[in-house]
C-alpha cells in the first residue's frame, strides 16, 4: 500500500535544473576504514558478498580489487546509489531496496547463502551535501530526510505535526541531547517550520550558550529526526537477523556503525549470537541446548586513526566491528 505522505524524490537533475554534476563536485562519499573492512572479509577469498549499504561503492571497490574472485550484491535504499553501481556492472548488481529485504533480494538473484555482508550504517555524504534531501543542518532545503521513497513518510510530519512530548522523546532518545525538551517546545512554538534553515535556527536557539561549544547544536536533533524518518535502528535490527540468516558456515558479517545507539544495537547481537550454553554454571549437564552462532572477529570495535579522520573528519566516531558464523 502506498503511503499517503508519499512524495517521489526529486532526482538530482530535477533539482539542478537539468545541469550535469562537474568534474569538480564532492565525491560521491569517501568510506570509512575500507583496510579493515578489507581484511576482514579477503580471507573469504570467492564468492558473493553483500554490500547492504552501497552508497557510492567506495567498500565494494576496494574488496573487488582485492578479491579477484568475489561478485557483490549491492543494496541501497536511495535510487542516487544506482549511477554509482553501474560501472561496475559485471560483477555488480545493484537493487534500491531496504537491507531488511535482504532475502527477497537474493531470492530474485537465484542465491540461497552468501559468504559475506557489511553493513556502512548512516548517511552517505552525498545524502548530506546535496541540501534539497534535506539531511544537513547546514544546507537549506526541505525537511524531507528519507533515504529512499519506501519511508513511511518525512521529518516535515514530525516537525509540523507530533505533539511535544512525542517529539521530545523522539529527540532525546534517538539524538541522545540532553536539551530535548527545550528543543521540542521551541520548535512547536515556531510552527510551521518549512526548511532546515528554519529548523536549525529554531534547534540553535534553544540550546543554551554554554551547550553551543560542542560541535553544532542542531546536530543531534537531526541525527534523530533522520532515524526516526528511516527506521533506522529497526532495520538494522532486522537486516543484521536477516544477513545471519543467509551468512553460510565460515561466512562473515561486517558493521560499521557512527552512534552508540547502532554499535550498542550490533554489539549485543553479535555477543548474544557468539554465546554457547546459557544454563547455570551448576547444572551437571547443558538443559538449553544452545550453541554458539558466531565467533567475534572483533573483541573491541576497530576505529579510525588519527590520520584517517583528519583526512575525513566525518568518520571520526565510525567503529567497526565484525563476526563470523561458526560450522554447527
Ligand atoms: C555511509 S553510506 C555507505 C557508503 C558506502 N559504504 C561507500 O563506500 O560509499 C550509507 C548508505 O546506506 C544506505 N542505507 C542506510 N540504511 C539503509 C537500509 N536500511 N537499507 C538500504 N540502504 C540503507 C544509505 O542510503 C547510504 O547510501
Amino acid at each position: 500500500m502506498e503511503c499517503p505522505s508519499f512524495r517521489p524524490l526529486p532526482t538530482w537533475r530535477q533539482r539542478s535544473g537539468g545541469l550535469k554534476v562537474s568534474r569538480n563536485e564532492r565525491p560521491y562519499h569517501v568510506p570509512a576504514l575500507t583496510g579493515p573492512v578489507v581484511e576482514m572479509l579477503r580471507p573469504l577469498g570467492r564468492g558473493v558478498i553483500v554490500d547492504a549499504t552501497f552508497g557510492g561503492g567506495g567498500h565494494s571497490r576496494a574488496l573487488l580489487a582485492a578479491m579477484p574472485d568475489i561478485r557483490v550484491v549491492a543494496v541501497d535504499r536511495d535510487g542516487d546509489a544506482a549511477a554509482q553501481a553501474a560501472p561496475l556492472a559485471g560483477r555488480v548488481v545493484f537493487y534500491q531496496e531496504d537491507f531488511r529485504k535482504l532475502e527477497t533480494v537474493l531470492k530474485e538473484e537465484g542465491l540461497g547463502e552468501i559468504d559475506g555482508v557489511l553493513f556502512d550504517l548512516g548517511v552517505s555524504s552525498h545524502q548530506l551535501d546535496v541540501g534539497y534531501r534535506g539531511f544537513s543542518y547546514q544546507r537549506s532545503g526541505p525537511l524531507d530526510m528519507r533515504m529512499g521513497p519506501d519511508a513511511a513518510f518525512t521529518a516535515d510530519e514530525i516537525v509540523n505535526t507530533w505533539d511535544e512530548q512525542s517529539l521530545a522523546g523522539a529527540i532525546g532518545r534517538y539524538g541522545e541531547e540532553r536539551w530535548s525538551a527545550r528543543i521540542a517546545r521551541a520548535i512547536v512554538a515556531a510552527r510551521p517550520l518549512v526548511d532546515t534553515t528554519q529548523l536549525a535556527e529554531v534547534v540553535s536557539g534553544a540550546v543554551p550558550a554554554r551547550a553551543r561549544r560542542a560541535g553544532h547544536p542542531a546536530r543531534r536533533t537531526f541525527q534523530a529526526l533522520r532515524i526516526v524518518v528511516n527506521d533506522e535502528l529497526g532495520a538494522l535490527a532486522d537486516g543484521l537477523d536477516a544477513a545471519l540468516r543467509v551468512l553460510r558456515e565460515g561466512g562473515r558479517a561486517v558493521v560499521i556503525s557512527y552512534h552508540s545507539l547502532e554499535d550498542r544495537l550490533v554489539k549485543r547481537r553479535f555477543v548474544e549470537a557468539a554465546r554457547g550454553c546459557v544454563c547455570p554454571p551448576d547444572l551437571p549437564v547443558c538443559g538449553c541446548g544452545k550453541s554458539a552462532e558466531l565467533r567475534l572477529l572483533t573483541r573491541r570495535p576497530v576505529r579510525p586513526g588519527p590520520a584517517e579522520v583528519l583526512a575525513n573528519p566525518r568518520i571520526r566516531s565510525a567503529r567497526l566491528r565484525a563476526a563470523e558464523v561458526e560450522a554447527s
